[in-house]
């Protein structure tokens, strides 16, 4: 089983083991009957059958008892629902984003981070929502799963008991990239969530660049340094340099310069680069000073590549922070 850390987890928790236990029970009752009855009524102990014609109290009993076993049932389940329906006031509201391959977790004073952060003991709302295709948003440890779906807004709480890291997984097939479309849920004391909410990174520059493509999943689909990542083309030397491209289905050669890079940003398909899909979501709503953060991280890779590092996975994001 998965840790538990979560208050409705409890309830559901328990309607499961009821479930499982319930039918474990009428499991090995019914088996053991029908083996009595399979011995008792073998036609050697019982050469002739008897004919029943009607029998009020059997008809009572396996009408009322199945009725009061489902309600029972009925009831534990629909419990657990309600707690997971119901968000307790004075929750946080985070905006989560899905989109291929990525989350994107925007908090109350407007920070934004690919990964979850939330106070331990905090009741937390996530406003779903998409902005392409179906994903869902999967947290086993807390047991909550709930689909993003474009044009609808969903919503799921939850409450982390426990400091620590848990999981996230897209729940919902949403193109080549789904199985990596991983983030997860930071659990952390209240005074270092705090402390984590009132860090902001640098304004502008490669670092706020970097943050900045974190923040907008670029990083689950684009490799840096020497990682192994082929969903889209790397972005380690790709500033300056040469790429074929297709043009309404004619190839062509063109240097990955600022004006490319920003058109390929704000509207991906337009010049797609060749052998790869169009499912990177466009982002169009990129200010000027944070189109030019991007740059400014893209030119910086290049200028890594010769010495070997310009690495920025996923755990970077506490150095890329700053204060
Ligand atoms: Cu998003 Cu599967």
């Amino acid at each position: 089983m998965y840790p538990q850390s979560y208050s409705p987890a409890q309830e559901i928790d328990f309607a499961l083991l009821l479930v499982f236990v319930f039918s474990a029970v009428v499991l090995v009752v019914l088996t053991l009957v029908t083996c009595w009855f399979l011995w008792r009524y073998h036609h050697k102990r019982n050469p002739t059958p008897t004919d029943i014609r009607g029998n009020v109290t059997a008809e009572v009993l396996w009408t009322v008892l199945p009725f009061l076993m489902v309600m029972g049932l009925f009831y534990y389940g629909w419990t657990g629902f309600k707690a997971l329906r119901t968000v307790p006031s004075g929750a946080m509201n985070v905006q989560v984003t899905a989109r291929m391959f990525s989350w994107t977790f925007t908090y109350p004073n407007g920070k934004k981070s690919p990964y979850l952060a939330v106070p331990v003991g905090g009741p937390v709302k996530l406003d779903l929502k998409s902005a392409d295709v179906i994903h869902s948003f999967y947290a086993p440890a807390f047991r909550i799963k709930m689909d993003a779906v474009p044009g609808m807004d969903t919503y799921a709480w939850f409450r982390a008991e426990r400091a620590g890291t848990y999981d996230v997984y897209c729940a919902e097939y949403c193109g080549v990239g789904h199985s990596r479309m991983l983030t997860t849920i930071r659990a952390m004391e209240p005074s270092a969530f705090t402390a984590w909410m009132a860090e902001s990174g640098p304004e502008s520059g490669p670092e706020a660049g970097k943050k900045l493509m974190d923040a907008h999943g670029c990083f689950s689909c684009h490799a840096v340094g020497d990682e192994k990542n082929d969903m889209g083309p790397t972005l380690q030397g790709l500033y300056g340099g040469k790429v074929t491209v297709t043009d309404n289905g004619a190839e062509k050669t063109i240097t990955a310069d600022d004006a490319y890079l920003e058109e390929s940003i704000r509207d991906p398909g337009k010049l797609l680069v060749k052998g790869y899909d169009n499912v990177m979501p466009p982002d169009a709503d990129l200010s000027k000073e944070q189109m030019n953060a991007m740059l400014e991280y893209l030119r910086s890779l290049v200028s890594q590549s010769a010495n070997g590092s310009g690495h920025a996975g996923h755990e970077h994001h506490g150095n890329a922070a700053g204060k």
